[in-house]
């Protein structure tokens, strides 16, 4: 039979337990998971590709049927090109929805063979994103058991030489 295969796609800057609760729910569904970052030189990103990779790559160790990959350009191509049946996004609150949706329908116009899947992260990560994480990071704040231990200490590093900016008296 043939081999299902889902694209989940991102920024992943960083990788958070949130995406991970995603890749493992995307396992049950699919025989295997590409875990593919998107290179887009116009997004501000805190980390670069290669340490994104780096990190994606130290939270999956042990996790079987994985692939970690980049790509560049329209997504469903890149999709098309890998075999896939399927675009795996995960959604937390109703405030994804809009942006979830008007990427799915996007992608469907551009392609009918690619399904786009969305599942629910697990309720711990609810309210968990990236940009959160950095924020939070970025002002010394706790983020351990929000984000694989590599990624705390990389933030942690980034973020030593950068003094937090003094709230205003
Ligand atoms: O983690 P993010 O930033 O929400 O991921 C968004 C991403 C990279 C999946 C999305 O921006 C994307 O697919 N970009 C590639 C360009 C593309 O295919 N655009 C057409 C769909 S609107």
């Amino acid at each position: 039979m043939k081999e299902k295969i889902a694209v989940y796609p991102g920024s992943f800057d960083p990788i958070t337990n949130g995406h991970l609760d995603i890749i493992q729910r995307g396992l049950t569904l699919f025989d295997k998971v590409i875990v593919t970052v998107a290179v887009n030189p116009s997004k501000n990103a805190l980390f670069t590709i290669e340490e994104r990779l780096e990190m994606i790559r130290e939270s999956v160790k042990g996790i079987s049927n994985i692939e970690i990959d980049t790509f560049e350009g329209l997504l469903i191509d890149y999709a098309a090109k890998r075999k896939a049946c399927a675009i795996l996004r995960g959604l937390r609150a109703m405030s994804d929805f809009e942006f979830e949706f008007q990427m799915a329908m996007m992608n469907r116009r551009l392609s009918r063979d690619i399904q786009t899947v969305f599942l629910m992260t697990g309720f711990r990560w609810f309210f968990i994103s990236s940009s959160a994480i950095k924020e939070v990071a970025h002002f010394g704040g706790k983020i351990e058991g929000m984000v694989p231990e590599i990624v705390c200490e990389k933030l942690k590093e980034k973020f030593k030489s950068i003094k937090p900016a003094k709230c205003r008296p």
